[in-house]
């Protein structure tokens, strides 16, 4: 089978050849954005998945559909050290200046340009390269108080009278969300929660890790009114069929049911792994169709890359003590979720002592909470990774 015509796409953010079970949640992005641009009340929307689920993918697929439908976007990737206005500044300021030449002179877009630039005075962007230049005036008294609960609530009330002012609407695409700093999350959930009283036209897509949800809730109680928190995972069995069977025969190649039972067995329907499994399946095949064998070939391939690659990586960002605690956890028997008085008892330790070092895994994305007490890697196949570089005992 031709290489130049794999159709796979296993990557990062990269969209899949097609973007299997995900129609029910494209339909009410497609209403939300409908409705924002009619100045009817719409929901905005945190989409919540693990890592490799399609998270990135479905935020550039909103991106696109909103500028499909004449709104202005900003999208912007959260930051572990970066504070949130940083990342929000330099495209803020790229949207009012563009709003700013859209006509002749608007009073409101102007308020925006200086409500912003006093903002900029009073964070003081600390990682920007040079100084960030906005020729204008500040609005003394406006977004300079040093509270970000205070201040990106005014922003985003002057940018989105600004947006009005022009008929715009404004749509805001934040992925890896759980980076937000608590204050940080307080202060978007506020200036969205202001937006949506004042009937403003800015509408926020977000996307995160599931501590997300803990995140918003803590922050502000009012957040699951505010936002509509849909959840994306593994695909069902038809869906991965899809994501699979369609792109093969949309190069005029064809695959057997039972090399396609097969890879999605092996890749148990992460979208990643679809990707990947897919991806080699196609370079190992002589020809079609792709038959078991061909996937068992590439599930060899595949394990490997991941060994080298996804899984190192992902194993070598750990402390010693957060490797310690993950060997630990693959040491029990199963693919999990674990009990994690088991992983304590595994590793000798009591479970208050290991508290501090699950933590740090959540926080770094290697494992979450699935439900209270319970530990799960948040990716597939991880256990059988830690398992086959673990000395044997
Ligand atoms: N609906 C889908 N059907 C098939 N493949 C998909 C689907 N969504 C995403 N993929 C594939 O899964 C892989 C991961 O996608 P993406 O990078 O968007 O995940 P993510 O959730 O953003 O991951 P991370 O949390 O690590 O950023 C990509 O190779 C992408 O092509
Ligand atoms: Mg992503």
């Amino acid at each position: 089978m031709n290489p130049v015509r794999n159709p796979f796409a296993p990557g990062a953010g990269t969209r899949p050849p097609e973007l299997s079970g995900r129609v029910g949640l494209l339909e009410e992005t497609s209403v939300a954005i409908g409705r924002a641009k009619l100045r009817r009340p719409a929901k905005s929307m945190i989409v919540v998945g693990l890592r490799g689920v399609g998270k990135t993918v479905l935020l550039n697929e909103f991106d696109h559909m909103a500028r499909d439908a004449g709104c202005r976007t900003i999208l912007i990737e959260a930051h572990e050290i970066k504070p949130l206005p940083d990342l929000l500044v330099p495209p803020l300021r790229h949207l009012l200046l563009e709003l700013d030449r859209l006509g002749t002179l608007s009073e409101a877009v102007k308020r925006g340009l200086r409500v912003l630039k006093s903002f900029m005075g009073s964070v003081r962007l600390k990682y920007g390269e040079a100084e960030i230049a906005l020729e204008i005036d500040p609005e003394v008294g406006a977004a300079d108080s040093g509270d970000l609960e205070i201040d990106l609530p005014a922003v985003f009330q002057a940018v989105g009278q600004a947006a009005i002012d022009r008929g715009q609407t404004v749509v805001l695409l934040i992925d890896e969300l759980q980076y937000l700093k608590q204050r940080e999350m307080s202060a978007l959930i506020m200036a969205l929660h202001r937006i949506n009283q004042d009937r403003l036209p800015i509408l926020m897509f977000g996307a995160g890790l599931p501590q997300v949800l803990a995140l918003a809730g803590k922050s502000k109680s009012y957040a699951e009114r505010l936002f509509d928190f849909p959840r994306v995972g593994s695909l069902s069995g038809a869906d991965a069929a899809d994501a699979i069977r369609k792109p093969i025969e949309a190069e005029g190649e064809r695959i057997t049911a039972a090399a396609l039972a097969a890879l999605i067995a092996q890749t148990q329907g992460y979208p990643f792994y679809l990707q990947e499994w897919g991806y080699q399946a196609w370079q190992v095949a002589r020809q079609s169709p792709i038959d078991v064998a061909d996937i068992e070939a590439a599930t060899v391939v595949s394990i490997r890359r991941l060994d080298e690659s996804f899984f190192r990586v992902r194993f070598d960002r750990l402390t010693p003590r957060e490797k310690d605690y993950v060997r630990a956890m693959a040491s029990l028997p199963g693919s999990g979720p674990y009990r994690s008085g088991d992983v304590a008892d595994a590793l000798g330790l009591p479970v208050r002592t290991v508290g501090p070092v699950r933590n740090n895994l959540i926080a770094k994305g290697m494992i979450y909470a699935p439900a209270y007490g319970d530990t799960a890697f948040t990716v597939p196949l991880f256990e059988l990774f830690l398992r086959r570089i673990m000395p044997p005992d």
